[in-house]
């Protein structure tokens, strides 16, 4: 078996990229981002912002965008977002206040993706939308906005972000209440920016009409990025990774809250805050994992580690049961499916319910063919699993990675021997 060691940077956060891109563009200013992540879904959100009038260039590695303020400019055909749900979620909350008309369509996995959650807070700011029975392409026909007081039946910072932008453009305060609070990069960066944020349990609140000025910004590591590499070590005997850079935001480290439970050796050091949000270094050894319960409360913390996770169950003893996870269902596929199929090719004992998964281990996993169903974070976590897998596996359309993190096959033969 293979071990992994040494010391690695893994991809920049996707999340922050697309903030910094998209806040900075409506602030006044020219903003400096650094270590942005050149990846698929970011390049979208670049092209988007690009045809509607900012111009963003790079220096010296750095990214460079001069802000237009809050208005933008009508772009002269519709906006691409790709396979990016970010994209076209928090685009659509500036695009509401504009003075004109935009419409933004995706590629088949996006077009799937539900934006009713969207619609239904713009139309209640007073936008005019229309979309394909909730789905892309969607038209934002930009209007006044009227503040509101929303209370939102899914934790989702896609949609909270959604109406946290379009409250900047309604005079007065948008109040956004969320079930269990999802991760908050756009209300950290919002505050470096300038608006004015309050937060009170899992409310926010932001005082529009904001003016934004602009701001540096440096991007850490995506802890959804390195945990791929988390659970590799862990599972691989010998081994002993540190990576370097990556965010710890509160709102984002479920995983290793799960991964602490199950006995793994995660050690965070070297904390510190760089432009609003923590980061740090992990080190991690190999461990022999148990099992543990996951439930709704701790989901929104980690809702893009679950195909991860279930991964390091198989590997953990015991029964692992993830409940309240029904979100997976509308991401770029239906990962609790998609999962689910895959590892159990590779003679993984796992069960899809409703909201979640049963993973029983430790089982022995064997090389198989699996789909990522064009997900890349079904392909990195069956990367992953192949690593433990006795014999060969071949993993379809395995270049979605370049959507989060275009050097995952690189960085993954170069650092495991
Ligand atoms: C994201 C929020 C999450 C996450 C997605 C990125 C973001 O989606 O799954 O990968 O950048 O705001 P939801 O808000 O739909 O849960």
């Amino acid at each position: 078996m293979p071990s992994i060691k040494g010391t690695i940077r893994i991809a920049s956060d996707k999340s922050i990229s697309h903030r910094a891109l998209m806040i900075s563009s409506v602030s006044h200013g020219i903003s400096r981002i650094k270590n942005i992540l050149r990846s698929d879904d970011c390049i979208s959100t670049m092209n988007c912002l690009k045809n509607l009038g900012v111009e963003i260039y790079e220096k010296d590695g750095e990214l460079f965008v001069h802000g237009t303020g809050l208005k933008l400019k009508k772009p002269s055909s519709a906006l691409d977002a790709g396979n990016s749900g970010t994209t076209v979620r928090l685009l659509a909350g500036i695009l509401a206040g504009q003075d004109f008309a935009t419409e933004i369509y995706g590629d088949e996995s996006l077009s799937k993706r539900p934006m009713k959650r969207i619609v239904d807070p713009l139309e209640r700011m007073g936008a005019n939308i229309s979309t394909q029975d909730g789905y892309l392409p969607i038209q934002i026909n930009g209007n006044k906005l009227k503040p509101i007081n929303y209370l939102s039946r899914i934790s989702s910072a896609q949609v909270k972000s959604c109406v946290l932008l379009a409250g900047m453009y309604a005079k007065g305060n948008t109040n956004y209440t969320e079930p269990e609070k999802s991760r908050d990069h756009t209300e950290r960066m919002l505050i470096n920016f300038g608006a004015q944020i309050t937060e009170f349990e899992n409310t926010i609140s932001i005082k529009g009409e904001a003016a934004l000025h602009s701001s540096d910004i440096f991007v850490p590591g995506d802890i959804s990025s390195a945990a791929f590499f988390i659970v590799a070590a862990l599972l691989l005997k010998d081994s002993e990774l540190k990576i370097e850079n990556v965010g710890i935001n509160p709102t984002r480290i479920g995983i290793l809250s799960v991964l602490g439970r199950m006995c793994g050796n995660v050690i965070v050091e070297n904390k510190r805050i760089v432009s609003g949000e923590p980061i740090a270094d992990i080190i991690v050894k190999s461990s022999q994992l148990k099992a543990t319960n996951i439930i709704f409360r701790e989901i929104p913390m980690l809702i893009d580690e679950i195909p991860i996770i279930a991964v390091a169950a198989t590997h953990a003893n015991g029964i692992t049961k993830i409940t309240g996870a029904g979100e997976l269902r509308v991401k770029e596929t239906d990962r609790l499916k998609a999962i689910t199929t895959e590892l159990k090719k590779m003679g993984a004992d796992i069960q899809e319910l409703e909201d979640g998964l049963i993973i029983k281990g430790p089982t022995g996993l064997k090389g198989a063919t699996v789909d990522s169903y064009k997900d890349h974070r079904i392909a990195m976590s069956l990367a992953v699993a192949s690593l433990v897998a006795k014999g060969y596996t071949e993993i379809k359309d395995r270049d979605c990675v370049k959507i989060s993190f275009p050097d995952f096959w690189e960085l993954f033969s170069k650092s495991i021997k």
